[in-house]
């Protein structure tokens, strides 16, 4: 069973932007929705090697930015081709100004 792991402070990651970081050998990529929601996904993406917060975040969807497929950042779901997997999502709390996801 997963623990909890900080992996930022909330100022880290500023609304409507994303942050890359490591748990252990897993790249995970934390989303800061408009309205205040924390969201934790693969930063991988499922097609090839990209890291997904190197692309662009728009309307709850990462676009990835080797070959621009889109992924729902709240269910991992692949919206569009080439992708065809869904993203692992994690759970993600704040406490404090700290991030924490179970990964
Ligand atoms: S590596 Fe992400 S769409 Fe190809």
């Amino acid at each position: 069973m997963a623990d909890w792991t900080r992996v930022a402070a909330t100022a880290d990651v500023a609304e409507g932007k994303c942050l890359g970081v490591r748990v252990g050998k897993r790249e995970v990529a934390i989303f800061h929705l408009p309205g205040g929601e924390f969201c934790a996904t693969d930063n991988v993406c499922s097609h090839e090697y990209a890291l997904l917060t190197e692309g662009w975040l728009e309307n709850g969807c990462i676009e990835c930015p080797l070959h621009a497929a889109q992924f729902d950042i709240r269910t991992g779901k692949a919206m569009s081709a080439p992708a065809d997997t869904n993203l692992q999502v994690f759970e993600i709390k704040v406490e404090g100004g700290d991030i924490l996801v179970k990964v």
